[in-house]
């Protein structure tokens, strides 16, 4: 016998307790334990029922199963088990956490002709009455508290209540609760089965609140709402990093395009849903707060025709977080795709690309080589656990369902084998290192040139020309041309912004690629009246140890979001109540509209002071800092740090943030070099010149040009074939 077999005879032979209700058969009992296992039958249980509670022997018994409170009753025969329908039970009624009515035994009595007696309506009352008592004295549990749906209903309304009755449902994995039309979602960070077509189906245009309140209910208002009044809506979703925002916007997604496919479906649907998996990778990186945080924001627009099917889509992409390809703080990652790559790639495409291993690339290997000690003569690297994987994930399946997403979205292998490469190209670039040349000068070299011909052949550039772009600057004077060799440190910004620009390119021409994608043609017909429905899922607000430039720009996204809100929630809609003459009494609710002219106003607001500080040539971190202290001393929204440290403080609508004012210039400007833009237009790869500097529209039809004119020639050319063929042969 091995091991396996011992551990299920250990299983089969668990005891568990069995609760019998045995309601007017055994007056003042509520319910009475019964040891049973999995193999013991009803008529065993109910032997040991009589024994217990000293039942006429005489009479005839049978066991009910309840499930759900109303249910029907299943009357078991005697040789069924009822452990073994105990164990069909969700967890929580098993771990006694749902009231008892909702599932449990039940004891009846089975009358002379062989119906079951159910007793009287008076007698349950009584049994009821008796709980309660018992309930009062502490000889049983309380019963769960009532809980809410929508919290405009809740009888006393104040912090307190409103979240006792969000925690109460939470913990019923009740994670949606409706503020009138909004709703609140809290993540569950579990799989819930809330989602399957069944709820699609219960959801579809129903009244909101008529049922639980879920996901689908909003994206079903929504589309009902704009097939009925012919309006367009959206959708907003907001929360910190983490929440559950691009988790929403992929459950609404779905809902949208299910809701439309009573009519015909296009195919569309097919590639909304594999435009996800396709951005998700490439915008998507692990950080200390989310393990797929979103490093943009987007707008989906789902397009509808006036009937309510699906006609296209647009997806608008806002600030990709280009930082985190050259630089990630402790902990995080960068974008997932890489690490997809490394994983999936296949012998032919590692060897094709030049992939080495994630530890062996600068740009991924920042955050595990933390060094302990600074000193060269024992530097060594602490051993913390890599943080190229993340627990439960399989990122070689990750890197096939990006093929497969990618293959959706119409990019044709060829495609995906230049993306690819790019990557790689990328991922050398950043371990391209520099050393200076001489102590004398400032010149410099590149202490690892094997790395150039590698980048070269990827990027498809002339190797020569990709080293003089590395390590001279060219600048052209009235009728002169210069070239000025950089500075150690400016040669690894120069290096660390083409890489930048590079993969920011690439990410916009993914978004443009599946835009085009999901364009229906009908889209573009004059007289086809078309409706849509949004979906924002921007980053959500974010505070980490060291905050920069990038969480300063998420963190004014959110606050003119919440702006927003605030906007409908409370001004309009009291507005609203006014000009209809209902009685009401103002609300108080946080402006933060100082918050956001203090960020944003002209022309003292801190971007704008930020714009002019990048411009001025001596402008220094600190002369920038000494420019927001002059204008905004006076103003309550910033504070400055009394110790003299180089950093400054907002106070947001959720909190105060600080953050450090390096670099804040620097990547407020952060734009390509005009010699590296040259550099990538001259490669020979027409993907890679095409996507570089240019209009991707204008490169795309470009290319759809060029595509006309190559099917232009090789018609003609079969033609010719073809006819020399026939003269030929005659
Ligand atoms: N309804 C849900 N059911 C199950 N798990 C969820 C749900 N919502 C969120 N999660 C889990 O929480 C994780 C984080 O959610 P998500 O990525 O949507 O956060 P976010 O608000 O978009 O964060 P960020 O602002 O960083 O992009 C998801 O990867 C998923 O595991
Ligand atoms: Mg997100």
């Amino acid at each position: 016998m091995n091991i396996n077999d011992g551990g299920r005879r250990r299983f089969e032979d668990n005891e568990h307790t069995l609760r019998i209700y045995p309601g007017t058969i055994s007056e003042g009992t509520i319910y009475c334990p019964i040891p049973a296992r999995k193999n013991s039958t009803a008529a065993e249980v109910i032997d040991s029922l009589i024994n217990r509670l000293h039942l006429d022997k005489t009479k005839c018994y049978v066991l009910a199963e309840v499930k759900e409170f109303g249910g029907e009753e299943w009357i078991l025969n005697p040789t069924d088990c009822p452990v073994q329908r105990m164990m069909l039970w969700p967890r929580m009624a098993l771990e006694n956490r749902l009231s008892g009515e909702d599932y449990r035994f039940l004891l009846r009595e089975k009358n002379l002709d062989g119906s079951i007696h159910y007793g009287s309506l008076q007698s349950w009352l009584r049994v009821t009455e008796e709980r309660r008592r018992m309930m009062e004295r502490g000889f049983l549990p309380q019963p769960q508290q009532k809980d809410f749906d929508d919290l405009c209903s809740l009888p006393d309304l104040n912090e307190k209540t409103l979240l006792e009755n969000l925690r109460n449902r939470f913990k019923h994995e009740k994670i949606y609760t409706y503020v009138g039309s909004i709703l609140i979602a809290i993540n569950p960070f579990k799989f819930l089965p809330i989602y399957n077509p069944k709820y699609v189906k219960m959801y579809d245009n129903h009244q909101l609140g008529k049922l639980e309140p879920h996901i689908y209910a909003v994206a079903d208002v929504a589309y009902h709402a704009m097939l009925q009044r012919k309006r367009n809506q959206c959708i907003v979703i907001s929360g910190e990093s983490g929440s559950g925002k691009t988790q929403s916007t992929n459950f609404l997604i779905h809902h949208l395009t299910a809701l439309s496919q009573k009519g015909f479906a296009s195919g569309v649907e097919q590639i909304i849903l594999g435009a996800g998996p396709v951005l998700e990778a490439f915008g998507n990186a692990k950080t200390a707060h989310n393990n797929n945080s979103s490093r943009f924001g987007k707008f989906i627009q789902v397009n509808y025709q006036e009937t309510g099917t699906v006609l296209g889509a647009y997806v608008e992409k806002y600030l990709l977080e280009k930082s985190r390809l050259v630089y990630q703080e402790h902990n995080e990652r960068n974008y997932h795709v890489f690490y997809y790559l490394l994983a999936g790639a296949s012998e032919e495409e590692r060897s094709a690309f030049h992939l080495k291993q994630p530890e062996e690339y600068h740009y991924l290997n920042q955050i595990t080589k933390k060094p302990l000690r600074q000193s060269w003569d024992d530097y060594c690297y602490d051993s913390e656990p890599d943080c190229f994987t993340v627990e439960g994930e399989d990122l070689r399946h990750d890197f096939e369902r990006l093929q497969l997403a990618m293959e959706m979205v119409g990019f044709l292998p060829k495609t995906r084998r230049q993306i690819f490469s790019l990557l790689s190209a990328i991922l050398h670039l950043g371990n391209i290192c520099y050393k200076k040349k001489t102590y004398r000068d400032d010149s410099i070299d590149i202490c690892n040139p094997e790395v150039l011909p590698v980048v070269s052949e990827l990027l498809e550039v002339k190797e020569e020309m990709l080293f003089e772009a590395l390590v001279t600057r060219k600048t052209v004077t009235v009728g002169e041309k210069l070239i000025l060799p950089y500075k150690l440190a400016e040669a690894v910004t120069v290096r660390n912004s083409m890489a930048k620009s590079l993969y920011s390119a690439l990410f916009d021409w993914i978004v443009f690629r599946i835009n085009h994608a999901l364009m229906n043609s009908k889209d573009l017909e004059q007289n086809t009246k078309t409706l849509s429905i949004g979906v924002l899922d921007i980053f959500g607000f974010e505070d980490y140890e060291n905050n920069s430039f990038e969480q300063f720009c998420i963190n004014f996204a959110n606050e003119r979001l919440q702006h927003y809100f605030n906007q409908h929630i409370f001004k309009l809609e009291q507005e609203e109540y006014r000009a209809e003459g209902i009685s009401w009494h103002n609300i108080d609710y946080i402006d933060n509209t100082c918050c956001i002219n203090l960020i944003s106003k002209k022309p003292t607001g801190l971007l704008h002071l930020l714009d002019e500080e990048s411009n001025f040539p001596q402008a220094t971190n600190q002369t920038l800092l000494d420019k927001f202290k002059h204008q905004h001393e006076e103003n309550s929204y910033i504070e400055f740090p009394a110790v003299m440290e180089p950093a400054f403080i907002i106070k947001h609508y959720a909190g105060k943030v600080k953050y450090g004012i390096k670099d804040f210039r620097e990547k407020n400007t952060d734009h390509m070099r005009p010699d590296i833009v040259a550099l990538l237009r001259s490669s020979k790869n027409a993907f890679i010149s095409g996507m570089i500097g240019i209009d991707p529209v204008a490169v795309f039809r470009w290319a759809v040009l060029r595509a006309f004119f190559r099917a232009v020639i090789a018609f003609r050319e079969a033609g010719k074939r073809h006819i020399q063929r026939k003269t030929g042969k005659q």
